[in-house]
């Protein structure tokens, strides 16, 4: 039996747009083995089908491959759907491991990596997903590219995840076609500083470069109680308030934990039941083997 865990990611990290991601200690885990048939355990109605990414990407790499097993899947799955931590890349990247590793591994990492960024369509949040902690990405004549940011350890993850959706592709369609030359300036200088301010620990800069133009703007309205969450915060303590992904969850990165004066002003001044979670920065995708987690790079 092979089994296999994949952590949940938050892509962009304020004006990283498409480009940032860092992967978190919330993991979606699958057992896979080999089977008459395809068979899918523990997974809902409406996602127990041909369409299932974990699925789709399995079956895509073993095309990849030249060999194609049918497998039974059981489900164990903690990341939340369509909330913009990565769910969609959680299943992507551990399909298309499965397929890898039980072609006997012939692809590399990197290999890998182009293969999950293909069927997502862009890199920020598999390319976490599969190397873990925080990485930059691109395209570059094709091939996918991607670099680890490291990050200091003093920086405190808290997720907060609204008991609604957004999808994706709505929040992407509503997204400028185009952009100025000064809100182009804006982000890229801005995104650069902000990976200096994560890797240095210095909380002044991260607050001074945390900002963006391409996304957040357009997306806050998507996203209800987001003024009065972000609000509060950011009264909490120095921090950084960010959206996750495409939202709907929001991120606050900060030196010290959210006060329980704040979870309370949270909980008790929402209508939407936000789930609280303070997360570490995690490695990325693992396999189980000699009664351990081993990291697939
Ligand atoms: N970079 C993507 C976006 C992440 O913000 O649309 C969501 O999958």
């Amino acid at each position: 039996m092979l089994k296999i865990r994949v952590p949940a990611t938050s892509a962009n990290i304020g004006p990283g747009f498409d480009c940032l991601g860092l992967a978190l200690t919330l993991y979606n885990y699958f057992s896979v083995e080999p089977s008459d048939s395809y068979e899918l355990v523990n997974v809902e109605e409406e996602f127990n089908n041909s369409d299932n990414l974990f699925l789709e990407a399995y079956r895509y790499t073993s095309g990849l491959l030249g060999s194609e097993t049918p497998v039974k899947v059981t489900f164990d799955c903690n990341i939340p759907i369509s909330r913009g931590l990565g769910s969609s890349s959680a299943l992507i990247t551990a399909g298309a491991i499965a397929a890898n590793k039980l072609c006997g591994d012939k692809m590399s990492s990197g290999e890998l990596f182009q293969v999950i960024s293909d069927i997502e369509g862009h890199p920020d949040n598999v390319a976490p997903c599969l190397y873990g902690g925080m990485t930059a990405s691109l395209q570059n004549d094709g091939r996918w590219l991607s670099a680890q940011i490291s990050i200091d350890s003093r920086f405190k993850f808290c997720v907060l995840i609204p008991d609604f959706e957004v999808s994706t592709e709505q929040a992407r369609a509503i997204l400028p076609s185009e952009y100025s030359r000064e809100d182009s300036v804006f982000n890229s200088s801005h995104a650069i500083l902000l990976c200096e301010a994560l890797r240095t620990g210095n909380m002044g800069l991260l607050m001074a470069s945390a900002k963006d133009r391409i996304h957040e703007p357009y997306r806050m309205r998507l996203i209800h109680d987001y003024d009065l969450v972000r609000d509060i915060c950011l009264d909490d303590s120095d921090s950084v308030f960010l959206i996750s992904g495409s939202g709907s969850t929001c991120m606050m990165i900060s030196m010290s934990e959210l006060s329980e004066k704040s979870r309370s002003r949270i909980h008790e001044g929402t209508s939407h039941n936000w789930e609280i979670r303070d997360l570490q920065i995690s490695q990325g995708a693992c396999y189980w083997e000699d009664h351990k987690w081993k990291t697939i790079i």
